[in-house]
């Protein structure tokens, strides 16, 4: 199989692959490399990285699906995760999605058609002390409300 990847990414899954002592350990840090390069982790990389790992495509497919920092599309430029666990849900994340929602012209699952933002909501990010929360690619925003998602959406490109 050809990899879908860039040769210096093939390489540098197969250097993870020597740090563990069971080279399935090197998958999560694989499939991070593969998101950080392609920008998402699309059927064809997860079929490449179970055979060049030696796991099942089952087993990884799983384990893409299960965890949600891991896309299986596109996402935007700006990838907005709202947390609607407990805490956030209690104080108010349906709100901020609502206002997301509107402001962007999406809905949850939606990239804008520029490209620009896309929009989902997620589990607990460890934050409950400043819900309700969001994660903007790798950025915590806590503490929102409508006034304060304005202000964070003016500062986004
Ligand atoms: S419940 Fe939202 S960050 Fe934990």
């Amino acid at each position: 199989m050809s990899a879908p990847v860039s040769p210096a990414a093939d390489r540098a899954i197969d250097a993870l692959m020597t740090l563990f002592p069971h080279k399935g350990s090197a998958l999560l840090p694989a499939l991070y490399l593969i998101q950080d390069e392609k920008g998402y982790v699309s059927q064809e990389s997860m079929s490449y990285v179970a055979e060049k790992i030696g796991l099942s495509p089952v087993f990884v497919a799983g384990v893409v699906t299960f965890y949600t920092m891991f896309h299986r599309k596109p996402v935007g430029r700006h990838h907005i995760q709202v947390c609607r666990t407990l805490s956030c849900a209690l104080r108010g994340s349906a709100a901020v999605v609502e206002h997301l929602k509107t402001r962007l012209g999406i809905e949850v699952g939606g990239t804008t058609p520029d490209g620009r933002f896309s929009l989902v909501e997620v589990e607990c990010l460890g934050a409950c002390d400043m819900a309700p929360m969001c994660q903007i690619n790798d950025d915590e925003r806590h503490l929102l409300d409508a006034g304060k998602i304005d202000a964070i959406l003016e500062t986004l490109e």
